[in-house]
């Protein structure tokens, strides 16, 4: 009654900001993204009648007594499904730091949903896995499925889910993330998010959602990576403008992102194909196509005053693996 999964946190081409249902965790919108191999968690979970209650630790960073409860909670789920209510022992190890704008829940319940259905021997189809980890986190349904990624928005439970758009090896992206700083940010995206509909802009971002999502569609459709960084870029400046309206307002960003935001801009201008999308934090991921990734990570690696800069490729999404992690 053990397993290990590995999961990759992703990027959201058009993102997912405000639900429909708090407690199902539907969202306003659907949303797009492409998995990232150089951000990952990898967990273990063990189901034994040995252990009285959850012990859940994460290698190398604190948790706190709410993180617990929002994993506890998640193995609930899966012990449902089960019909068993033992008690659990989770191991979790990220390959990036936590709460810095890289999604860390979405790898998080991603890959505690599938090491947990497989410790527990639950066969689900992938559907029900995407279904299964919105429930944990949202955004974590869309690292379940390879490559780029779809999570229909739905109207229930049942028809809110992620499914593979293309595979990994269908178009050669990188996303180069720049981290201007490190630590946790102080809004959750949870939290965050809450505040939606206090911000006058917020309808009418949902009413311009589906001829955006349709434009990246698109694009990856045709491999277009101006129409995709055009689109990519006025998302984001629409989910930072929400954000920003909202009350109390979310200032994500840092004068650095700004700074950053700025020059990409210039480097465009002189021919360099590249373009940013920034998440709920102040991290930019510049997306480009393999050919630039040279010149694009030379440049991002000049910039003054950032924490590091790392390439990803296009990543399949969570799986299981050998290795267990106690
Ligand atoms: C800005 O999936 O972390 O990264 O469902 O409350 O756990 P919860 O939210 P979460 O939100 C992610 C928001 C985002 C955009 C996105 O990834 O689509």
């Amino acid at each position: 009654m053990k397993a290990t999964a590995i999961a990759p946190a992703n990027i959201a081409f058009i993102k997912y900001w405000g639900k429909a249902d708090d407690v199902l965790r539907l969202p306003l919108n659907s949303s797009l993204s492409m998995n990232l191999s150089g951000a990952q968690t990898v967990t273990t979970v063990e189901f034994s009648p040995d252990y009285k209650h959850d012990r859940i630790d994460m290698t190398g960073e604190t948790m706190s007594d709410k993180e617990r409860e929002r994993v506890s909670s998640h193995l609930d789920r899966i012990r449902m499904k089960a019909g068993t209510k033992l008690s659990a022992r989770v191991v979790t190890k990220n390959n990036f730091v936590k709460g810095t704008g890289i999604a860390s829940s979405a790898s998080g319940f991603a890959a505690l949903t599938v090491a947990g259905c497989a410790a527990l021997g639950l066969n689900l189809s992938e559907k029900e896995l995407t279904i299964l980890a919105r429930l944990g986190s949202g955004s974590a349904c869309r690292s379940i499925p390879d490559g780029f990624v779809e999570w229909v928005k739905g109207y229930s439970s049942d028809s809110s889910f992620a499914y593979s758009l293309y595979p990994a090896s269908y178009w050669d992206l990188r996303d180069i993330l720049v981290v201007v700083q490190k630590g946790q940010k102080k809004v959750s995206s949870t939290e965050g998010m809450e505040g939606l509909r206090t911000s006058p802009l917020w309808q009418a971002r949902i009413a311009g959602m589906e001829n955006k999502i349709a434009r990246v569609k698109d694009a990856l459709e045709k491999k277009d990576i101006r129409l995709l960084g055009e689109t990519i870029e006025e998302e984001t400046l629409n989910m930072h403008t929400v954000a920003r309206s909202q009350n109390p307002p979310l200032l994500y960003w840092t004068p650095k992102t700004e700074e950053i935001m700025t020059v990409v801009r210039k480097w465009r201008s002189k021919g360099l194909v590249v373009y940013c999308t920034i998440d709920a934090g102040p991290n930019v991921h510049l997306i480009c196509e393999a050919r630039d990734e040279q010149e694009v990570t030379k440049k991002a690696k000049s910039l003054t005053d950032v924490w590091s800069v790392g390439v990803n490729k296009p990543a399949r999404g969570a799986h299981v693996v050998g290795d267990d992690l106690f």
